[in-house]
């Protein structure tokens, strides 16, 4: 991993619902640090169904609520991500299973990690779970998820050692 990371990726699988709320978390704390400058910030799916699509409308609903606004078009995984981006962090134990049958050399394993490993509350399973086929729940869960484990990766990023 490239040290310190600032080329950060976020990994789902339909690039709709999690990885893009991730993604727009990240980004406003960073906008409210002063920071947008200073890293790169993307997110992709591991499934190709909803390239070019504006994420799911119940996931920007939920960000909204939250004054935040999701833009991204879903966008499919790229094995020269692997190459990219200095940390790469999934959503899921599938996604990141997924991600690490791509990667082809251990630089490239050792950039894949577990989103909620920056969850200081988390309990296992480390995962971000899919809202997809839930309801207004669940896709509130995974906005609080995404914010609080943002808001903790970029505080481990940006300390001072
Ligand atoms: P995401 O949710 O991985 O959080 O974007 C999903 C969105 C779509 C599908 C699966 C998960 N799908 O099967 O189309």
């Amino acid at each position: 991993m490239a040290n310190p990371p600032r080329k950060i990726l976020f990994v789902c699988l339909g690039n709709i619902c999690r990885s893009p709320a991730a993604h727009t978390a990240f980004e406003a704390h960073l906008a409210k640090a002063g920071l947008a400058g200073e890293f790169t910030v993307e997110s992709c799916g591991m499934g190709d169904w909803h390239v070019g699509e504006l994420a799911d409308s119940r996931m920007r609903e939920t960000a909204r609520r939250h004054g935040a606004t999701i833009t991204h078009r879903a966008r499919h995984f790229r094995a020269d991500d692997l190459e990219t981006f200095d940390l790469i962090l999934a959503m899921d134990e599938d996604n990141k299973r997924s991600l690490l049958s791509f990667a082809k050399k251990e630089s490239q394993r050792a950039k894949i990690r577990l989103l909620r490993e920056f969850d200081e509350d988390a309990d296992a399973p480390l995962e971000v779970p899919d809202p997809y086929y839930g309801g207004p729940k669940e896709f509130e869960e995974v906005w609080t998820l995404v914010d609080r484990c943002t808001a903790r990766l970029l505080s481990r990023l940006t300390a001072t050692p």
